[in-house]
């Protein structure tokens, strides 16, 4: 697809400025129920390649994957857990990762470490071949229609800057509405609000009932043809609660509008497919999900992101560029540019292996085990108040609470004093804590390698909390 360099347009009808900034209705009208028309099926464009394939499968053969049938062999698997005898409860923060993780990406730097997609020698080969693998367990993960809909960028922040930045260039003109649900993270929101600002729009906001759930009526109730966004997360990094992305997205739809959801608490704890949801871009990041730090997702629809100009320009995201053109790679590279992170991209894929054979009914069901044990305890502490929902299974391991007369920063330091890790603070919700009247809160998450035994040592260290600051019990 050809570029003008100089005015930053696509030529031809898809860019021509701010008064025909649209997206035509056809697609649209593809999305919703019943529609006959369906998306094209892409063919698979990577490389097929036999020797990477039976590397792997000799890394998988070194490094066998135990299932949930004794939680202290998973446990042996993550050396930060098996090692240091912390309770770790800050997971909607970031996880642990297991031995596999690591192992693949020394692996990687000690292997086969050279720059993907630009050496004609073995090495890169097979870095490229590694990171395009990943790519497509990542696509196979969340049930993507082809591998070029994943975009790899630094972690979900990233992705929804590049969503909110590249679809405000192609889609938004003066008077336009945003929609942004309050509960957002300030990765879901902060985006949107400068790409309104960019562009004359508006942000307006979608508010949720007392116990953090959005319905589809309020949503329904909200829409209008202005808002041509709208900015929600799939699981609250506050509530817990999911959100029904795939109601959502056929009521923004009929609306002529586009879904962008945040997957990054959901993607790790709930099976997530896309198509299925049809939401036009999710975002989510390695690092809450087993994988490293520094390799997070962009989701998004291939119509779209074949229309939607790029986001950073450099290295490897062009086909051709001369003194006044630039015609641009296609997706997913157009929103790669520059050296990518292919060891970190390998880790990533190791970890969704790693889910995948834990297979998430299992990881579901201990998460919920330990949550209503948690949350049964919690509600059982005087001045303990949990955010959100009274039951178990709307929290997805996301305890977020109050104690009443003490500041979230002691109960963290309490907390910390006896070996147990918990968040303290507003999360990167500040309009959210507003929205909800508390300045800040605490909050316990957990992942399905905790213990029971863990959840009751929190309880315990919960439940002096208000004794140690003085309040007698
Ligand atoms: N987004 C992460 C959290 O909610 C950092 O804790």
């Amino acid at each position: 697809m050809v570029y003008d360099a100089v005015r930053c347009v696509l030529p031809g009808e898809e860019f021509r400025g701010n008064a025909d900034k649209s997206i035509p209705s056809d697609y649209f009208s593809a999305m919703l129920p019943g529609s006959a028309v369906k998306a094209e099926p892409v063919p698979d464009q990577l490389p097929e390649n036999g020797g990477e394939r039976k590397r792997k499968k000799k890394m998988r053969d070194r490094n066998p994957i135990p299932q949930i049938k004794d939680i202290h062999e998973i446990r042996a698997q993550f050396p930060l857990l098996a090692a240091s005898g912390l309770v770790y409860l800050d997971n909607s923060a970031t996880t642990q990762k297991p031995e596999c993780v690591l192992k693949a990406m020394e692996d990687y730097y000690r292997n086969y470490n050279a720059n993907p997609f630009r050496g004609l020698y073995s090495i890169s080969e097979q870095a490229t071949e590694a990171y395009e693998d990943a790519r497509r367990s990542v696509s196979d993960f969340i049930h993507a229609a082809d591998p070029s809909e994943i975009i790899f960028t630094r972690n979900a922040t990233e992705s929804l800057n590049l969503a909110a930045y590249s679809l405000g260039e192609l889609l938004l003109k003066p008077g336009d509405e945003i929609l942004v649900s309050i509960a957002e993270h300030h990765s879901n929101m902060l985006p949107w609000r400068l790409a309104a600002k960019r562009h004359g729009a508006t942000v307006r906001y979608l508010e949720p009932d007392e116990e953090g759930l959005f319905s589809a009526e309020t949503l329904e109730n909200a829409l209008c043809p202005k808002v041509k966004i709208a900015a929600v997360t799939h699981m609250s990094n506050i509530f817990g609660r999911v959100n029904d992305l795939k109601t959502f997205a056929e009521i923004c739809h009929e609306n002529g509008t586009l879904l962008a959801a945040d997957g990054a608490q959901s993607v790790p704890h709930i099976p997530v497919d896309v198509q299925d949801l049809g939401v036009d871009f999710l975002a989510f990041s390695g690092h809450k999900m087993l994988g490293p730090m520094g390799i997070g997702v962009l989701y998004g629809k291939r119509e779209l992101l074949t229309r939607m100009p790029p986001f950073l320009s450099g290295g490897e995201m062009i086909d051709m560029v001369t003194r006044d053109r630039i015609v641009y790679a296609d997706i997913p590279h157009k929103f790669e540019a520059g050296t990518v992170n292919a060891a970190d991209a390998v880790g990533l894929a190791e970890a969704v292996r790693f889910m995948e054979n834990l297979g998430f009914d299992a990881m579901q069901e201990r998460e919920e085990a330990l949550t209503r044990r948690a949350l049964e305890g919690m509600k059982a502490i005087r001045g303990v108040r949990v955010i959100g929902s009274g039951k178990a299974r709307d929290h997805h391991g996301i305890l977020t609470f109050v104690v009443e007369g003490v500041h979230p920063h002691d109960v963290a330091a309490i907390m910390d004093s006896e070996g147990i890790a918990v968040r303290a603070g507003h999360h990167c919700a500040q309009p959210l804590h507003a929205f909800l009247g508390i300045p800040s809160t605490t909050r316990a998450s957990i992942m399905f390698y905790n213990t029971e035994e863990e959840i009751d040592r929190f309880l315990e260290v919960l439940s002096s909390v208000r004794r140690r600051m003085g309040y007698g019990g």
